[in-house]
């Protein structure tokens, strides 16, 4: 199989992560990419017409993306426990947890476009301060969770959101009014899955 990828990118770090929690990344080849939402791939848009990172192409040629179907396309493909979990509340809190995660990732990652992309002069500061009121309410919703030890669909995403954080956020400082999310995360953050994909 073939991963379309950057090593920037939160949502190819969570397939990534998930692929090597699930023993699949050696089945898996990595084609990096550079692309702006101004600035296409055409290889990736021939197999994505979306031309967004993550697109994973099977083997037999067909195209599947985002992160969250690429995740639950390899979650059928290796032997170990599911990763999107088959008992029901467990399964509906891990969705939950990865759509909240996406949603944070999804305004950081516009929020980077605006203040690093955009041009200055076009700029809207009341929508930034809209998208981090985001985050930051969201990160309030996690740090109330019991998280576990366990690695998941809603676990993975979690910490890919708080690792893009650190990457892109240094100075957010999510840490300081969250400390069981940061105790969390420093665990979660040493998993070799996580270590060897930080984003550059
Ligand atoms: C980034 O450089 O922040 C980035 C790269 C790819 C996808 C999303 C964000």
């Amino acid at each position: 199989m073939k991963l379309y990828y950057s090593p920037a990118s939160p949502y190819v770090r969570k397939v990534r992560v998930f692929a090597m929690e699930t023993g699949l990344m050696d089945d898996i080849e990595l084609a990096e990419v550079t692309i702006t939402p101004v600035g296409p791939d055409a290889e990736l848009c021939a197999d994505n017409p979306i031309g967004k990172i993550p697109t994973l192409v099977r083997d037999d040629g067909g195209a599947l993306y985002d992160s969250r179907v690429i995740c639950e396309y390899l979650d059928g493909l290796h032997g170990g426990a599911r990763m999107f979990p088959e008992n029901e509340d467990e399964r509906w809190t891990a969705l939950r947890r990865q759509a909240l995660a996406d949603g944070i990732l999804d305004a950081a990652v516009n929020t980077r476009y605006e203040t690093f992309l955009r041009p200055r002069e076009l700029r809207w500061p009341d929508w930034v301060d809209g998208q981090m009121t985001k985050v930051r309410r969201s990160l309030d919703e996690v740090e109330g969770e019991s998280l576990g030890d366990g690695a998941d669909i809603g676990t993975i995403s979690v910490a890919c959101a708080l690792g893009y954080l650190d990457f892109r956020y240094p100075d957010e400082g999510w840490r300081d009014s969250r400390p069981t999310l940061a105790a969390w995360f420093e665990k979660f953050a040493a998993r070799p899955s996580m270590s060897e994909t930080g984003p550059r």
